[in-house]
This record gives structure tokens, C-alpha cells and sequence, in this order.
């Protein structure tokens, strides 16, 4: 595919693509993670996203690696993030915990690594307590040694965003949170692109592909003829529609699938455009339904939700 995929600008000047490929799974059979990534990046993505604690690093170095040995790529033309686990908030933690990923991928850096949620918990989930802003000071090192091109967060809410920024020496250029169009965020993507943070839309098909039992009665958007209609006009799923109206807002997204037809689909959002009206009919399923609450940190400290 030829599809030009716009890019977003952060605020320390380095870019990323506006799509990239999700890795989250609850369950995987050898090698569907690696598979993934190669049907993602044979059809474009040029941005991956995973994460320590997805368990998939190995897999998704091994199909980057593929694909750079094939000459389809070259590390330099793709954008990986990783994320820092909350059982490694201690500052002197955070370099040993990104030297262990960057083995695991076989990389020498990564292009965005992220605090994956402002919790910290030890190896058996229970709250330690320690403080972001401590985290955060072994996240800029990382930038010193150059293991990292930025960094970021994600699970942040507004409180804690700005009392990172009034700490930190290098300012967060994501925060990645939960946006699709039953919870739309608008005040937390406001706020953070008021402060020149980018939010980065995950989960972003949210109640479109969820099928948990506890959804059912609210994921009236998978049925609602006035969706139905938009995506016929344009020859679209309604999946695609929600990625496109996500990154109309200048909203970066990062839809997972295993399934190439699936990762083709997702992809194909550029040659097209919603009109401001259809914008606010996406934006009328907003239910402030969040499909990812966190609630085994709930009783965490740094808590966002
Ligand atoms: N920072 C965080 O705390 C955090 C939390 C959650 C997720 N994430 C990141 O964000 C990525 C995306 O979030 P997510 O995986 O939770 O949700 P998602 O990408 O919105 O949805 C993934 C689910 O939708 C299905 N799907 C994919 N494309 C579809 C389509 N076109 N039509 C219908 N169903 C489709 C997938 O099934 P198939 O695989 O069968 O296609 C999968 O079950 C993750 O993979 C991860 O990288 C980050």
C-alpha cells in the first residue's frame, strides 16, 4: 500500500506517525504477535506500540528484524514505544528495566518510552507508593544515555500532568490514554494539547470491537443506523470511521488486531474525510464508558481514574 500517512510533531521536534500498530493481547499462540507485526509493517505501519508487560517484546523485535533483513525497512524509517511497568517506578530501576526491553527487541533505542501508568506496585500488585516525579527523573537519564529518542506517559490525568510538568526538566510528549468515540475525552485532550502534549488515542475502537459480556446494552454504536449510514457513504466499516474521526481531531491511534485484513482495514483511513457534522454524530455516542479503568490499581496511591 502507498497510503502517505500524516505525522504528528512533538514538542521536542521529533515525529510520529499518526497510526501505528497495537500489541495487546489477553491471549496469544506462539508467533501471532510476530505474525502481526509483519502483515503491520508489509502494509505500512511504520509505528509499533508494546509494552513490558504485554510479554510480546521478543516476538516483535523478531518480525522488526525480519522485515529490516528483508530490506523492507530500516530502523531508522520505523517508530517503536515501549512502556516502563509499575513494578520498576524506583528511579534507579527505570535504566536496568529499559536495557531489559531493548534486549528483548534487539534494539539500541527506542523512539518513545512511556510511565505506563502513574501507579507503582511491587511483584505482587500491592500499592508501593512511590512517587511519578521519582520515576520520571530515571526517564530523563534514558534520554541522556540516548536509549531513548522522548518520553512520555499514559493513565495521567490532568492533576498529575501538570504537577510532572512543574517537576520535570524534560517535558512528557505523549500522554496515551483511552479515546474512541463512547469516551471521547475532549477536556483531557484539550488540556494536553494546551500544554503541548499529544495525546495518543489506545484502545481506539473501544465498544465497536468489544464483546465482554459487562458491554452489552452499551455498545449500541456497533447497530445505530446513523453510523451505519456514514460508513456506507464513504465504503467504510464503522471501525474505520471511528479511526478516522480520532485522528481528524489530531489524535494519534494504535488499533490492535491479529487478523491481516483486519490490520489492512485499520490502515486504510487516509483517502477520506468526515464532514464537521458527521464528526458530531461520532461524538454523540460518547457515554464516558471507559472499556480500560485500571480498577486492580484502584486503591493505589497515584490512582488517576
Ligand atoms: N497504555 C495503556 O495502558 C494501554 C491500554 C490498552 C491498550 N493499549 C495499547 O493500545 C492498543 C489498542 O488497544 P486495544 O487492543 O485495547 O483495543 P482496540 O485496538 O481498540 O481493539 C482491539 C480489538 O478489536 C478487534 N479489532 C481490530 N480491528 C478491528 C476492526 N477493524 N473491526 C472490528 N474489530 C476489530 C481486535 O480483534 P482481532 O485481533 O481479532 O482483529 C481486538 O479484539 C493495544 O494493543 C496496546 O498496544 C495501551
Amino acid at each position: 500500500m502507498s497510503t502517505k500517512v500524516p505525522k504528528v510533531t512533538f514538542n521536542n521536534g521529533y515525529e510520529m506517525p499518526i497510526i501505528g500498530l497495537g500489541t495487546y493481547a489477553r491471549k496469544a499462540e506462539p508467533g501471532q504477535y510476530r505474525q502481526a507485526v509483519e502483515w503491520g509493517l508489509e502494509t505500512g505501519y511504520r509505528h509499533i506500540d508494546t509494552a513490558s508487560v504485554y510479554k510480546n517484546e521478543q516476538e516483535v523485535g523478531e518480525a522488526i528484524e525480519k522485515k529490516i533483513r528483508d530490506g523492507l525497512i530500516t530502523r531508522e524509517d520505523i517508530f517503536v514505544t515501549n512502556k516502563l511497568w509499575n513494578d520498576r517506578h524506583a528511579e534507579n530501576d527505570v535504566i536496568p528495566a529499559l536495557k531489559e526491553s531493548l534486549e528483548q527487541m534487539k534494539l539500541d533505542y527506542f523512539d518513545l518510552y512511556l510511565i505506563h501508568w502513574p501507579v507503582s506496585v511491587n511483584a505482587k500488585g500491592e500499592d508501593t507508593a512511590i512517587d511519578y516525579i521519582e520515576t520520571w527523573k530515571g526517564m530523563e537519564k534514558a534520554v541522556k544515555l540516548g536509549l531513548v529518542k522522548s518520553i512520555g506517559v499514559s493513565n495521567f490525568n490532568e492533576e498529575q500532568l501538570e504537577r510532572l510538568l512543574r517537576n520535570a526538566h524534560i517535558k512528557p510528549v505523549v500522554n496515551q490514554v483511552e479515546i474512541n468515540p463512547t469516551f471521547t475525552q475532549h477536556q483531557l485532550v484539550n488540556f494536553c494539547k494546551g500544554k503541548s502534549i499529544v495525546p495518543v488515542a489506545y484502545t481506539p475502537l473501544g465498544l465497536i470491537s468489544e464483546a465482554r459480556p459487562e458491554f452489552i446494552g452499551k455498545d449500541v454504536i456497533k447497530t445505530d443506523p446513523k453510523l451505519g449510514e456514514i460508513a456506507e457513504k464513504y465504503g467504510k466499516t464503522r471501525a474505520q470511521i471511528a479511526l478516522r474521526y480520532l485522528t481528524q481531531r489530531g489524535i494519534p491511534v494504535i488499533p490492535k488486531s491479529f487478523s491481516k485484513s483486519r490490520i489492512e482495514e485499520n490502515f486504510n483511513i487516509f483517502d477520506f474525510e468526515l464532514s464537521k457534522e458527521e464528526i458530531n454524530i461520532v461524538d454523540s455516542y460518547n457515554i464516558n464508558h471507559r472499556c480500560v479503568p485500571g480498577k486492580v490499581f484502584e486503591n493505589c496511591t497515584y490512582y488517576a481514574f
